[in-house]
């Protein structure tokens, strides 16, 4: 599964729009239910309406009816460089609480990836100490 969802993020980082940035970024998202969403950054001519791709992904989840995440994987570099030539590409901040809302953080898996075989898995809780969640309403 792993290496299927590191396949899958560098996939849909194809699909990356970039053309202000050329950093292309691919998401790979299991949710609980063991489907895979995709998502890949978005730019904006206007700079701040641009989507990153765990977001992309996770709305897309979302929006389909899945709230329980499990595992994403991300890929992401300049546009130029391929599977093997890139660096880890840890989620921004926004992200990180985008993904706390629907995932246990103590269990959720965030596998960064510059190929199929070299990777690093780091838990969200890790990513995001001391988030702000629900409970803290
Ligand atoms: N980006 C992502 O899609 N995900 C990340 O985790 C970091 C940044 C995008 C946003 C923007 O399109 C480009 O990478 C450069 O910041």
């Amino acid at each position: 599964m792993i290496q299927k969802l590191i396949r899958t993020a560098f996939e849909a980082r194809e699909k990356a729009y970039v053309p202000y940035s050329h950093f292309a970024v691919g998401a790979a998202l299991l949710t609980k239910e063991g489907r895979i969403y995709t998502g890949c950054n978005i730019e904006n001519a206007a700079y701040t309406p641009t989507n990153c791709a765990e977001r992309t992904a996770v709305f897309k989840a979302v929006s389909e009816g899945e709230r329980a995440l499990q595992t994403i994987a991300v890929v992401g570099g300049r546009e130029a460089e391929g599977e093997g030539e890139v660096d880890y590409c840890p989620p921004c901040g926004v992200c990180r609480q985008v993904l706390q809302e629907f995932c246990d953080p103590e269990t959720f898996e965030v596998i960064l990836a510059k190929s199929e075989t070299e990777y690093k898995i780091l838990k969200l809780k890790e990513l995001l100490p001391y988030g702000f969640g629900a409970e803290n309403l």
